[in-house]
């Protein structure tokens, strides 16, 4: 029998357990420890026969309450999807002015839009929409077809130059391939484009060039190379360009024009995704 006495240096009842000498304290577990650990048993046991909690060998013990965080997890994506039903058809029937007063309404729209827009707009018009020669940037405020929503909503429901056949359309002549306009009549006005983004440029061929300018190409740019929406015709003016504004670039595109096509969606995506596209693409920051 092991014998209890007291430590001389701490004041503190020994075990009684000694070893070669060293004698080990008694300091036993507070009991405030003790009890929580009894009650987490208790409460093992609880959790055992309301949860599952036991592995068998073709499933598990499902717990009296038939919990299962699966079919939590069914529950919350039957849930979002009558929400996002009930968003989609308040889409489809609301106006442009209702959706952007709604914010829950524009949130949804926004986030369908910019999910659709990276599935297929993005291959053309960049991941950020901010294009690439050819391709028009859609960030900024400068449009060739309109910057106001609905005209969005039109451009990517029927396409520019596309199959459908309510496309927006234009063209450009081919003034070098098709004869009208000579080689140095086309250096002259692209000369006189070039200065209109250039004010310091002193091409020789700007005077002549202004002329044949007023004789050929007002028409669709306009008197002052502001371009002209309902043809989609650019801005000359700006330092904004569709393809470059190198005067070799200015050249080429008189000489033989390039009549870019964005196909039509029509068809390919629904309405309401359009929709949400035309929101989204408008409030990238160049929406008018
Ligand atoms: C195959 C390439 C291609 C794809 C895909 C494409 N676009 Fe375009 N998009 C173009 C081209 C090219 C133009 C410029 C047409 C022109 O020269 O007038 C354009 C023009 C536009 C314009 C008019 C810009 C302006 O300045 O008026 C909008 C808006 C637009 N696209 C939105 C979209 C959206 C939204 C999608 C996806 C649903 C999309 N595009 C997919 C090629 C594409
Ligand atoms: C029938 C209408 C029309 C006429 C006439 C016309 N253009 Fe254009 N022009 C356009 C359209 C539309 C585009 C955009 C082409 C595209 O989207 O592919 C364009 C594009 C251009 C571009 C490219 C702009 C850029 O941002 O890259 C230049 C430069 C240009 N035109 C110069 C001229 C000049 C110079 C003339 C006269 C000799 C002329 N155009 C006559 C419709 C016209």
């Amino acid at each position: 029998m092991a014998k209890k006495e007291i430590d001389q240096h701490s004041g503190i009842e020994t075990t009684g357990h000694e070893w070669d000498g060293l004698k080990e304290l008694n300091h036993p577990l507070p009991r405030w420890w003790v009890y929580i650990f009894y009650a987490c048993i208790v409460w093992s046991f609880g959790y055992f026969i309301l949860y599952p909690a036991w592995p068998g060998i073709t499933g598990y013990t499902a717990g009296i309450l038939g919990h299962s965080n699966r079919n939590e997890a069914l529950a919350d994506v039957e849930a979002l999807k009558t929400a996002r039903e009930a968003s989609a058809k308040a889409i489809a029937t609301a106006s442009f002015d209702q959706i952007r007063a709604n914010p829950a309404l524009l949130q949804f729209a926004l986030a369908n839009g910019r999910a659709a827009f990276a599935n297929n707009c993005a291959p053309c018009h960049g991941t950020g929409a901010t294009g690439s020669p050819g391709y028009p940037n859609l960030q900024d405020d400068d449009w060739l077809w309109g910057g106001k929503i609905d005209d969005i909503f039109t451009t990517i429901r029927y396409g520019v130059r596309s199959t459908s056949d309510q496309t927006r359309q234009s063209q450009m002549s081919a003034f070098g391939k098709d004869g009208i306009l000579k080689k140095e009549e086309i250096n002259d006005v692209a000369d006189f484009v070039f200065s209109l983004s250039n004010p310091d440029y002193k091409g020789a061929g700007i005077a002549n060039g202004k002329k044949i300018f007023a004789d050929n190409c007002v028409a669709c740019h306009g008197d002052d190379a502001k371009g002209n929406q309902d043809v989609g015709a650019p801005n000359l003016t700006d330092k904004i360009w569709l393809y470059s504004g190198t005067k070799e670039a200015i050249v080429a595109q008189v000489t033989n024009p390039r009549h870019g096509v964005m196909p039509t969606w029509e068809g390919k995506l629904d309405d309401i995704t359009i929709k949400s596209l035309a929101i989204y693409v408008h409030d990238l920051g160049g929406g008018k």
